[in-house]
């Protein structure tokens, strides 16, 4: 299946992307994907698809700034993610046609943006191309919207009084989250597979305004609904997002994700 999604922000957005969005559900994700690729001292390091590199920082952390690059195809998120880490090398380019040469790097990560590639299997065949022999490639996406209760629940919400092209972006976001589809991408990429397995973290918001106002104004969601269909949807946010609020106000919102390592 290909996707028209591509996840684009501009610079605005992408600062809120920053400050809001990779706090509450992106870094605890990095921390993952970096412990079970997984990422040791020296080992030359790529993050494709990396936003405003939350994985790649955590990468640098382990690896050494200088060993990590950072791919991005939307300018405003890397202009971000070069200010929080100017050591790390970060390079605008499309994961289809990745622009490194043959086994440049030990170890590439793609967190949360497999399923905005309009090529998954191009983008999956250039990661092992640029890994060297032995070299891993680990990847997060989320998992189906039936396995999301807090997340299945607010699509539905969104559903009711959004359009189309709403719904479009946020069906993008499951769609890869099935293990068997992984299981045959990573293989039809000729990549050996050493781990896939599903895993549950945690996404944390003050209140379920806070909520809503990261899903909607850190995505490509907020073009997409006028302010009458937005206030409609953070009125009725509180209602189903309760099961998952506590006596304060706060959310913590359960999203499931796969997780694959795969061997060159
Ligand atoms: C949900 S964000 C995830 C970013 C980051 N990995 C993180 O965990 O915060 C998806 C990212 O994929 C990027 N993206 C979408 N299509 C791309 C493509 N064809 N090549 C490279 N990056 C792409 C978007 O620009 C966006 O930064």
């Amino acid at each position: 299946m290909t996707t028209s999604e591509a996840f684009h922000l501009d610079l605005a957005a992408a600062e809120v992307y920053e400050k809001r969005f990779v706090p509450a559900v992106f870094a605890e994700w990095a921390d993952v994907l970096v412990d079970e690729a997984p990422v040791a001292s020296g080992q030359r390091v790529l993050d494709v698809g990396c936003g405003t590199g939350i994985a790649a920082r955590r990468a640098a952390d382990i690896a050494g700034p200088s060993y990590v690059t950072g791919l991005d195809i939307n300018e405003a998120m890397l202009t971000v993610a070069a200010r929080t880490a100017p050591g790390i090398t970060w390079v605008q380019g499309d994961a289809g046609t990745l622009p490194f040469a043959d086994g440049e790097f030990d170890v590439v990560l793609c967190q949360m943006a497999l399923m905005f590639f309009p090529d998954p299997l191009a983008a999956v065949r250039e990661m092992r191309r640029v890994t060297s022999a032995g070299g891993t490639i680990a990847s997060v996406v989320p998992a189906r919207l039936e396995d999301q209760p807090a997340y299945g629940a607010f699509v539905k919400l969104v559903g009711r009084h959004a359009g189309t092209q709403a719904m479009s972006l946020l069906d993008a976001y499951w769609a890869w989250g099935d293990t068997g589809r992984m299981r045959r991408l990573f293989s039809e990429a000729g990549l050996t597979i050493k781990n896939l397995h599903p895993r549950t973290g945690t996404a944390r918001y003050t209140s379920a305004a806070d909520f809503v106002s990261a899903e909607v104004e850190s995505t490509p969601l907020m073009n997409r609904v006028s302010l009458e269909q937005y206030a409609q949807i953070r009125e009725g946010a509180e209602e189903v997002l309760r099961p998952f609020t506590d006596r304060h106000g706060a959310v913590a919102v359960p999203l499931q994700a796969l997780l694959v390592v795969a061997l060159k």
